[in-house]
Protein backbone atom coordinates (compact mmCIF):
# COMPACT_ATOMS: atom_id res chain seq x y z
CA UNK A 1 0.00 0.00 0.00
CA UNK A 2 0.56 3.75 0.09
CA UNK A 3 0.24 5.85 2.50
CA UNK A 4 -0.08 9.73 0.87
CA UNK A 5 -0.27 12.44 4.06
CA UNK A 6 0.63 16.29 4.52
CA UNK A 7 4.05 17.05 7.01
CA UNK A 8 2.69 18.46 10.46
CA UNK A 9 5.65 19.67 12.83
CA UNK A 10 8.14 16.90 11.18
CA UNK A 11 5.96 13.93 10.85
CA UNK A 12 2.91 12.94 9.56
CA UNK A 13 -0.68 14.14 11.23
CA UNK A 14 -2.03 12.31 14.22
CA UNK A 15 -5.10 11.03 11.90
CA UNK A 16 -2.08 9.14 10.49
CA UNK A 17 -1.14 7.55 13.15
CA UNK A 18 -4.69 6.87 14.45
CA UNK A 19 -5.40 4.84 10.83
CA UNK A 20 -2.55 2.73 10.98
CA UNK A 21 -3.28 1.69 14.74
CA UNK A 22 -7.21 0.80 13.70
CA UNK A 23 -5.95 -1.69 11.25
CA UNK A 24 -3.99 -4.61 10.97
CA UNK A 25 -0.81 -4.15 8.59
CA UNK A 26 0.84 -7.07 9.56
CA UNK A 27 3.18 -8.46 6.90
CA UNK A 28 2.29 -5.35 4.30
CA UNK A 29 4.83 -3.29 2.79
CA UNK A 30 3.77 0.45 3.42
CA UNK A 31 5.37 3.25 1.33
CA UNK A 32 4.60 6.94 2.73
CA UNK A 33 4.98 9.98 0.40
CA UNK A 34 3.99 13.16 1.33
CA UNK A 35 3.66 16.66 0.94
CA UNK A 36 4.85 19.51 3.33
CA UNK A 37 5.53 23.60 3.40
CA UNK A 38 9.32 22.50 2.79
CA UNK A 39 10.37 20.17 5.64
CA UNK A 40 11.63 16.88 4.97
CA UNK A 41 9.92 13.94 5.89
CA UNK A 42 12.05 13.94 9.42
CA UNK A 43 11.21 10.42 11.46
CA UNK A 44 8.34 10.29 9.76
CA UNK A 45 9.26 6.33 8.40
CA UNK A 46 11.04 5.90 12.23
CA UNK A 47 7.57 6.57 13.79
CA UNK A 48 4.95 4.87 11.68
CA UNK A 49 7.22 1.64 11.61
CA UNK A 50 6.91 1.58 15.72
CA UNK A 51 3.27 1.62 15.25
CA UNK A 52 2.61 -1.11 12.55
CA UNK A 53 6.19 -3.50 13.72
CA UNK A 54 4.42 -6.09 11.91
CA UNK A 55 4.46 -4.12 8.48
CA UNK A 56 7.39 -2.93 6.43
CA UNK A 57 7.54 0.89 6.17
CA UNK A 58 10.18 2.17 3.47
CA UNK A 59 11.98 5.28 3.09
CA UNK A 60 9.43 7.91 2.07
CA UNK A 61 9.49 10.27 -0.69
CA UNK A 62 8.63 14.19 -0.75
CA UNK A 63 6.26 14.66 -3.88
CA UNK A 64 6.23 18.46 -4.02
CA UNK A 65 5.94 18.92 -7.70
CA UNK A 66 9.28 18.87 -8.39
CA UNK A 67 9.64 14.71 -9.89
CA UNK A 68 8.83 13.86 -13.58
CA UNK A 69 6.43 11.08 -14.36
CA UNK A 70 9.85 9.24 -15.66
CA UNK A 71 11.47 9.28 -12.10
CA UNK A 72 8.08 8.71 -10.22
CA UNK A 73 7.87 5.48 -12.11
CA UNK A 74 11.82 4.83 -11.44
CA UNK A 75 10.60 5.20 -7.82
CA UNK A 76 7.57 3.17 -8.17
CA UNK A 77 8.72 0.36 -9.72
CA UNK A 78 11.45 0.10 -7.09
CA UNK A 79 9.08 -1.43 -4.68
CA UNK A 80 8.04 -4.29 -7.27
CA UNK A 81 9.05 -7.82 -5.92
C1 LIG B 1 -0.55 21.99 11.84
C2 LIG B 1 0.35 22.03 10.64
C3 LIG B 1 1.70 21.73 10.81
C4 LIG B 1 2.57 21.74 9.70
N1 LIG B 1 3.88 21.40 9.89
C5 LIG B 1 4.72 21.37 8.81
C6 LIG B 1 6.10 20.98 8.97
O1 LIG B 1 6.56 20.63 10.04
N2 LIG B 1 6.88 21.00 7.87
C7 LIG B 1 6.42 21.37 6.63
O2 LIG B 1 7.18 21.37 5.68
N3 LIG B 1 5.12 21.72 6.46
C8 LIG B 1 4.27 21.74 7.51
N4 LIG B 1 2.96 22.11 7.33
C9 LIG B 1 2.50 22.41 5.98
C10 LIG B 1 1.81 21.20 5.39
O3 LIG B 1 2.72 20.13 5.23
C11 LIG B 1 1.24 21.60 4.03
O4 LIG B 1 0.21 22.48 4.30
C12 LIG B 1 0.68 20.45 3.30
O5 LIG B 1 1.73 19.76 2.73
C13 LIG B 1 -0.25 20.91 2.21
O6 LIG B 1 -0.83 19.74 1.68
P1 LIG B 1 -2.06 19.88 0.74
O7 LIG B 1 -1.57 20.59 -0.49
O8 LIG B 1 -2.48 18.48 0.47
O9 LIG B 1 -3.10 20.64 1.50
C14 LIG B 1 2.08 22.09 8.41
C15 LIG B 1 0.71 22.39 8.25
C16 LIG B 1 -0.14 22.37 9.33
C17 LIG B 1 -1.60 22.70 9.14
Amino acid sequence: MTEEFPVWWYTAPAIIRTFLEAYDFSGKVIVPFATSGGSRLGRTAETLQELVPAAAVKDGKLLNGRLNAGELKKWADSFEN
